[in-house]
C-alpha cells in the first residue's frame, strides 16, 4: 500500500496541521510505504517571499522530523526538486474540466472574498494530483479542507483512463473523523489564514500568553456547566493530555468548582509536555542541518526513481515521446 501526503511550507506548523495531518501521516509510516514532501510549488500560489520560502521549507523539514517521521520508514522529499510534477501537471489539465477547478473551494472562495487569484491558484489541485497520480498513491491522509482535492484528482485520473487507457491508480483519501478540524483559539478551525493558530514549536511564553488570553463565557467558576464538552480549552485538552486528565478536567467544568482560568494553565502545561520529546529532537536537529538536506536530497532521490517510471508511462499512453 502507497502511502502520501504534502505539506505547503506557508508558516510555522500549528496544533491543526500536527492532529490533523502530520500525527496520521507519521502513525501510517508503519502500515505501508509512505511518500511525504514538502509542496514549495503549492506555496507559490500564495506565499510570494523567496527568503521567507526558503526558511519555511527547511522549518517543515525539522518540524516533521522532530515530531517523528522516520527516514529509514518515510521517503520525505521537497516537491520542487522533482522536476516530473511540473511535466506531469500538464498532462493531466489538458484532461480537467474548467468546471471542475470553478467549483474548488481553494480558488472559489479567495475569489469570493474579492482576494486577487492567479492561474496557479486556479490550478492548484491539477498540480496537486500529479503529486498523488506520480507515486500510484493508494491513500491519502489529509485534514477535512484537502477532501475535495482529493476527489478531484479521483475525477482526474478517471478522466486520463478514459482518454488513454488504464494509466493511474485512482487514490482514497483518508480523514481521521476525530481530528478533521481542530479548533483554534477563537473557536473557528484553526488555520494560518485566521491568525488563531497555536504553533507545535511556539516560544514558551508567547504560548501561554496566548492560551490565557482564550475568551470564555462569563459563568461563575461554581457554576456547573452541561455543556463542557462544547468548551474550547477542553477539545484542547482533549488532544495534547491523557484522556484520563482531560475527562477529569471536563467532569469538574461540568459539575462546577473549576474556573476558567486553571482550565486554560492546565491547557498550557499540558501543551507543553506533549511537546518535549519533539521539541529537544528538534532543537538537536537545527545543530544538524546537514543531516537535514541529507535526508531530503537522498528522499527526492528515491522519490524521482519511481515518479520517472509513472510520468513515461503517462507520456506513452498518450502517444508523446
Ligand atoms: P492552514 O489552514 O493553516 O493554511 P494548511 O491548509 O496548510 O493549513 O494545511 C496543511 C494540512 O493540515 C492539511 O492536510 C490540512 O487539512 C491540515 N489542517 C490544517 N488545519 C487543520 C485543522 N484546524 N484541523 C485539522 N487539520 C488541519
Ligand atoms: N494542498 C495541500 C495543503 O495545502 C498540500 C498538498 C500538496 C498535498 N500536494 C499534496 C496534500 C498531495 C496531499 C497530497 O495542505
Amino acid at each position: 500500500m502507497r502511502i502520501l501526503s504534502g505539506i505547503q511550507p506557508s508558516g510555522a506548523l500549528h496544533l491543526g496541521n500536527y492532529f490533523g495531518m502530520m500525527r496520521p501521516a507519521i502513525e501510517l509510516q508503519d502500515k505501508g510505504e509512505a511518500f511525504y514532501f514538502i509542496a514549495d510549488y503549492h506555496s507559490m500560489t500564495s506565499l510570494f517571499d523567496p527568503r521567507q520560502r526558503r526558511q519555511n521549507t527547511i522549518d517543515v523539514a525539522l518540524d516533521f522530523l522532530a515530531c517523528g517521521l522516520d527516514p529509514k520508514k518515510s521517503t520525505f522529499w521537497i516537491q520542487s526538486h522533482l522536476p516530473e510534477v511540473a511535466e506531469l501537471t500538464w498532462l493531466l489539465s489538458t484532461v480537467t474540466p474548467m468546471g471542475l477547478l470553478e467549483r474548488c473551494h481553494s480558488f472559489k472562495d479567495k475569489s469570493a472574498k474579492g482576494i486577487p487569484v492567479n492561474h496557479g491558484l486556479f490550478a492548484y489541485p491539477v498540480l496537486m494530483a500529479a503529486d498523488i497520480l506520480l507515486f500510484d498513491s493508494n491513500i491519502v491522509p489529509v485534514g477535512r479542507d484537502q477532501k475535495q482535492h482529493v476527489e478531484v484528482t479521483r475525477d482526474i485520473a478517471i478522466k486520463f483512463n478514459e482518454a488513454y487507457g488504464q494509466t493511474f491508480v485512482i487514490p482514497e483519501p483518508q480523514i481521521r473523523t476525530d481530528v478533521a478540524a481542530v479548533p483554534g483559539l477563537d473557536g473557528q478551525k484553526m488555520s494560518k489564514s485566521y491568525g488563531n493558530t497555536i504553533e507545535i514549536f511556539g516560544d514558551e511564553k508567547a504560548t501561554r500568553k496566548k492560551i490565557m488570553s482564550i475568551v470564555m463565557d462569563s459563568r461563575t467558576p461554581a457554576e456547573p456547566k452541561p455543556d463542557a464538552n462544547q468548551n474550547l480549552a477542553i477539545q484542547l485538552l482533549k488532544l495534547v493530555a491523557p484522556v484520563e486528565v482531560a475527562n477529569d478536567f471536563e467532569e469538574r467544568l461540568r459539575t462546577g468548582g473549576l474556573g476558567y482560568g486553571d482550565l486554560k494553565k492546565a491547557l498550557f502545561e499540558h501543551y507543553w509536555i506533549h511537546f518535549t520529546v519533539a521539541r529537544a529532537k528538534r532543537a538537536e536537529l537545527v545543530g544538524n542541518l546537514d543531516y537535514v538536506r541529507q535526508v531530503l536530497g537522498e528522499g527526492a532521490e528515491h522519490a524521482r526513481s519511481i515518479a520517472s517510471d509513472v510520468l513515461i508511462r503517462a507520456k506513452a499512453a498518450s502517444g508523446l515521446g
